[in-house]
């Protein structure tokens, strides 16, 4: 059975059971903010889980592209050492919201198995939750499976989570008991049955794990129940095709098989079994989804992720001897195993590519040189010791080498690493960059003293702060006198420093007889923040007190400007879709500039459309709602790597109208505090990236009043209504096209009547044939070409030269001789010769030529040259 038709035959067994089927979410969970990526078929229905979502289904399945890579779940560094880890797969799953519970999922689970799927009963073994008597009696006593192949695994603490029989998504969501159940290869293989001793051999496979969820774990550990009992199922395609695929190894699946066909193929390799091939075949599947689902390969949070998955894929090319960028060509390949049941992939097949492939130049260039650098250093490293941390760090910082491709490669050696080395090499470097960076106003400034406390969420000023550090020039110093520059630092102050794309306060610190005219604030390092300005008057000293006033005008249009962004960036994921991601942003009391993950530019309805959503969540005057918690508590493990410094130690989960993000920014306290949301420019920065700037509140108003006025001068000036503008151009361009044929027309015949003339009065004969050579007025060659002809027909048997100066200095020449002399007098030998007087060229047919020049002042000489030139070719 093919890997299409088991994912087919799943979606058709439980919409047979009244399933709805919902498509694979992105890989980039929409709901939840602290999790790194959906990991898990139930993500998606998290919200539903708890109540939270109502959906119109209260039964669903769906096969869901997953990424275990970074976060809580990560099998990353287990891909390619085992034959089940991958870092991208699909889960098959279903699910039921407050609908049926363990009877029913236990039923579903057996008969498709053993009815659709075939698998023989007496394979199949299963685990049930150690205290959970309820399943275990339905597998016994319902189903009949034979107790001695019914398994109670306890909470037995350090097991790896999934064989502990408890599920859950991360460290806080929904979560309840679960049942595994497990496939037997039978006695050639080695492996004993969960629950012993050898279970990590192969023999018995988990192929499907049922959760009961019945609670929703929060940040503090406690657990209240749901509000009905749920389930949540998920079953791995790849391990459920290798079974029915009668193979050992998930890479030996028809779905694997194409996939490291083609890696060969860019590597060269003969050998199939190589185990590299298997690494690039899986990596290209996370990265090319990671790809379509918006992320680019960056140095934060999940572009991070995608990087380094990129990065170990490269490395493998370059073990098998490949050392040109050839990952991306593999997309082709990928999009005909997979483009049929994510249209997503197919879609986005050639933005995917050429991501990769930039991100393999720009990591080619280091990786050889990189290489080089480990292997000498491994040369003296014994087997069963570790790499010093200096390497790992030169390598990281140097060569862009991700400290676990690092880990990758020396285990590969028999080698550790020395990770607590490394930090130390990475603060040690940090300490250095800050000591370089001493005269930076920005950073670098020395600061061993408190926090700042921020009160600024709530204020916007605060009265008896002390200061606790000032700098001149970068140095600390313990007093500033009026008219110096510097830097403020206080033990709490209502001053935003410059963040998250959000720019710093401006404002004053005063006292009696002192004030300090705050330009800046921009933080000194996590948690203390700078003021930098200039003390107008007074002086001012480490200890003092001062009453701390932010500019609140600027601050509101900020905040405004911060609000939107949130809503515009939840609307752009509307129109545009869930590829959709932040690139980077820049709110400043002007505008909001968003960048975006996008190919093509948005149309003029697309803007509209966000407009128009974003106006509705701020017409509907939501109150925003911000909840601070522990860094710790909220991205515990998981999103360590995606918030890391930015945040400090605490992040601060934001609701503003229908969005929800990670932001430490200042925002309004309800949406209809941003008055107005415009967007006013729209285009591209780099490939796949597009920019919006928006503006809101009184700089929107603004920002139409100009545009009316301009609307009303342009109608003042067509003396038109205002609406009637683009009609009343439209005329005005009509009439001039008319006006311009017309005046073609009379030029035309002016020429043509000045040609008559210009042939009675100036032709000469010369044995037998008339000559006219003359110069007229301003005649643009087009229409001196039609006067030679004009002057042709009437003179019959003739020669004719005419040149025509035009204003700025330039001769134009149109020669013409009638049929009957051309074996005699070329029109391109006349003109050329005239021309060649005249500082210019000339050439075109016997009959008819054309030239220039710039002497005006020897074309009369030239023009009279003509008689005697005619005269000897006769
Ligand atoms: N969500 C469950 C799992 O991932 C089914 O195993």
């Amino acid at each position: 059975m093919k890997s299409s038709e088991i994912r087919q035959k799943f979606l058709q067994f439980f919409q047979s059971k009244g399933h709805q089927i919902v498509p694979s979410s992105s890989l980039v969970p929409s709901n939840d903010p602290t999790l790194l990526f959906t990991n898990s078929g139930m993500v998606q229905f998290k919200d539903v889980f708890t109540g939270k979502e109502a959906r119109s289904y209260t039964r669903a399945t769906s096969s869901q592209r997953s990424v275990r890579a970074g976060g809580k779940h990560n099998d990353l560094e287990n891909v390619g050492y085992t034959a089940r880890h991958h870092t991208f797969f699909e889960m098959l799953g279903n699910f039921s919201f407050g609908d049926y519970f363990k009877r029913d999922a236990i039923q579903y689970a057996w008969e498709l198995l053993t009815k659709v799927y075939g698998l023989p009963a007496e394979k199949l073994w299963v685990t049930v939750y150690h205290e959970d008597d309820e399943a275990y009696d339905i597998w016994a006593k319902e189903v009949g499976v034979p107790p001695e192949r019914i398994i109670r695994i306890g909470d037995n603490k350090g097991a790896r989570y999934a064989s502990d029989n408890f599920w859950q998504m991360a460290d806080t969501g929904p979560c309840g008991p679960c049942s595994e159940i497990f496939y037997d290869h039978g006695p050639d293989v080695w492996g004993g049955p969960p629950g012993s001793p050898e279970e990590d051999g192969d023999r018995y496979i988990e192929i499907w794990n049922l959760v009961f969820m019945q609670f929703e774990r929060d940040a503090a550990g406690n657990m209240p129940r749901l509000p009905k009992p749920c389930v949540d199922t998920g079953m791995g395609l790849e391990r459920v095709s290798a079974v029915l695929q009668h193979v050992h190894s998930n890479y030996e699946i028809d779905l694997f098989q194409a996939l490291i066909a083609a890696a060969a193929r860019e590597t060269h390799v003969t050998d199939l079994a190589e185990n590299s091939l298997k690494v690039i075949a899986d990596h290209i599947r996370a990265c090319s989804f990671l790809v379509v689902d918006g992320i680019i390969p960056s140095n934060e949070g999940r572009g991070y992720v995608l990087r380094r998955i990129v990065r170990r894929a490269l490395r493998h090319g370059y073990k098998l001897g490949q050392t040109k960028p050839f990952f991306y060509r593999l997309v082709p390949d990928l999009v005909k195993e997979m483009g049929e049941a994510y249209p997503e992939l197919a879609n986005n097949a050639d933005r995917v590519a050429q991501v990769l492939k930039q991100e393999e130049e720009r990591f080619g260039e280091t990786l050889e040189n990189g290489m080089r650098i480990l292997d000498g250093a491994l040369a003296g490293v014994a087997e069963g010791s570790a790499l010093d941390g200096t390497t790992l760090f030169t390598l990281y910082d140097t060569y862009g080498f991700p400290v676990d491709l690092t880990a990758d490669i020396c285990r590969e050696r028999g080698v550790e690493v020395d990770l607590e080395g490394f930090e130390v090499a990475m603060t040690r470097q940090r300490e250095q960059a800050r000591a370089a960076g001493k005269f930076k106003m920005a950073e670098g400034l020395s600061y061993e003293g408190a926090s700042t406390r921020f009160e600024g969420y709530e204020q916007l000023s605060l009265d008896d702060v002390a200061v606790t550090a000032l700098y001149v020039g970068g140095t600390k110093v313990d007093s500033i006198a009026a008219g110096q520059e510097g830097v403020v630092v206080l033990d709490a102050t209502p001053f935003y420093a410059e963040s998250g794309g959000q720019v710093g306060d401006t404002g004053v610190l005063e006292a009696d007889g002192v004030r300090f005219a705050v330009a800046d604030t921009l933080k000194v390092q996590v948690g203390v923040s700078g003021h930098h300005g200039k003390l107008e008057s007074g002086s001012l000293k480490v200890g003092d007190t001062v009453r701390a006033v932010v500019d609140g005008v600027r601050r509101a249009r900020t905040m405004r400007n911060h609000s939107a962004t949130h809503l515009m960036h939840k609307a752009l994921r509307q129109v545009l879709g869930s590829h959709v991601q932040q690139r980077g942003s820049l709110v400043d009391p002007d505008k909001t500039r968003f960048d975006f993950t996008q190919d093509a530019p948005m149309t003029p309805a697309q803007i509209a459309e966000v407009e128009v959503i974003v106006n509705a969540e701020v017409l509907a005057n939501h109150a925003t709602q911000s909840r601070v918690m522990a860094f710790d508590d909220a991205v515990k493990g998981g999103a360590t790597a995606l918030f890391g410094e930015k945040y400090g130690d605490t992040v601060r989960v934001l609701d503003i109208g229908f969005s929800q993000e990670l932001c430490g920014g200042t925002h309004v306290a309800r949406t209809g505090d941003i008055g107005l949301f415009k967007i006013v420019g729209e285009g591209g920065v780099a490939a796949g990236v597009r920019r919006v700037e928006a503006i809101t509140g009184d700089n929107a108003v603004v920002w139409v009043q100009n545009q009316a006025a301009v609307l009303n001068r342009a109608a003042g000036m067509l003396r038109s209504a205002a609406t009637e503008v683009p009609d009343r151009i439209a005329h005005v361009q009509e009439q001039i096209k008319a006006l311009e044929r017309e005046l073609e027309q009379a030029r035309a015949k002016l020429a043509s009547s000045a040609g008559n003339d210009l042939a009675a009065q100036n032709a000469v004969e010369i044995k037998g044939i008339k000559l006219l050579a003359a110069g007229i007025g301003d005649v643009d060659p087009k229409a001196l070409r039609g006067m030679v002809d004009q002057i042709k027909n009437k003179l019959k048997s003739s020669v004719v030269l005419l040149a025509a100066g035009s204003p700025d200095g330039k001769i134009s020449l149109v020669g013409g001789v009638t049929p009957d002399l051309v074996d005699r007098i070329k029109a391109g030998d006349l003109v050329g010769f005239v021309a060649s007087q005249v500082g210019g060229k000339g050439g075109g047919r016997p009959d008819m030529a054309m030239g220039g020049g710039n002497d005006v002042a020897a074309l009369p000489a030239a023009i009279a040259s003509v008689h005697q030139w005619v005269d000897e070719r006769l």
